[in-house]
């Protein structure tokens, strides 16, 4: 579980770190923070999106889907209290009109905190025990479309223009939802139950 975690944040960051301190030249502290949140959103993304995958075939990986859903929350409550910090036009300039948030950025945000409160449904139903099958469960998939919108929301603009991408390395935002439409379709139209 810790090895899955750790190879998904590394290569993240690794990914992270190329495409914008050498690709984009960010320097500084406030701008390592920036980068690192990136890696943090990524990786709490990609785990509560593999958390939808069924236990009995998580299990072949020597897996288990309640640790998985339990860390990815944990590491999303860390993306959502850095970006509360790093919330700012200076960071987040698509959030801003003005100095002031505009209204896709609440959007954005909404959508980012409703997926989290989606989340919150199963969690509570793995610290109580409920059996798999329990309908608190079925929440997280709601989550997930509500999170790839909060991604594809804040990135989308950029998905064409290739030729602005840094060493040609797609946006982060691009991979994250491409990556999660495809765990989604393996277990909606492969694995189905
Ligand atoms: C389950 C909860 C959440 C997950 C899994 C999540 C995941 C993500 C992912 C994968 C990205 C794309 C990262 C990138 O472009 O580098 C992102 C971007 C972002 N999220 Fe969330 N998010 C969540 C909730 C929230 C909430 C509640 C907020 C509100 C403060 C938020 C604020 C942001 C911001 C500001 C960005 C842009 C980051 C950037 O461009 O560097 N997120 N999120």
């Amino acid at each position: 579980m810790k090895k899955l975690i750790l190879t998904l944040f590394l290569t993240f960051y690794g990914y992270a770190v190329i495409r914008y301190h050498i690709g984009k030249n960010l320097s500084g502290w406030m701008e390592f923070f920036f980068v690192l949140n990136k890696s943090f959103a990524w990786t709490a993304g990609t785990l509560l999106t593999l958390s939808v995958l069924p236990s009995y075939f998580l299990e072949k990986y020597k897996l288990k889907r309640r640790a998985i859903g339990t860390f990815a929350y944990t590491i999303a409550l860390i993306h959502i209290n850095s970006s509360i910090l790093l919330l700012s036009e200076k960071f987040y300039p698509k959030f801003y009109t003005h100095s002031h948030l505009n209204a896709a950025g609440w959007l954005y945000i909404s959508l980012g905190a409703l997926s989290i409160l989606l989340f919150t449904i199963p969690l509570i139903a793995s610290k109580l025990n409920f059996p798999e099958g329990h309908f608190m469960y079925r929440f997280g998939r709601y989550g997930i479309l509500l999170n790839l919108s909060h991604v594809t929301a804040i990135g989308f603009k950029g998905w064409l223009s290739y030729q602005d991408w840094p060493f040609y390395m797609p946006p982060i935002t691009l991979l994250f939802v491409l990556s999660g439409l495809l765990i989604l379709g393996f277990r909606y139209l492969i694995l189905r139950k």
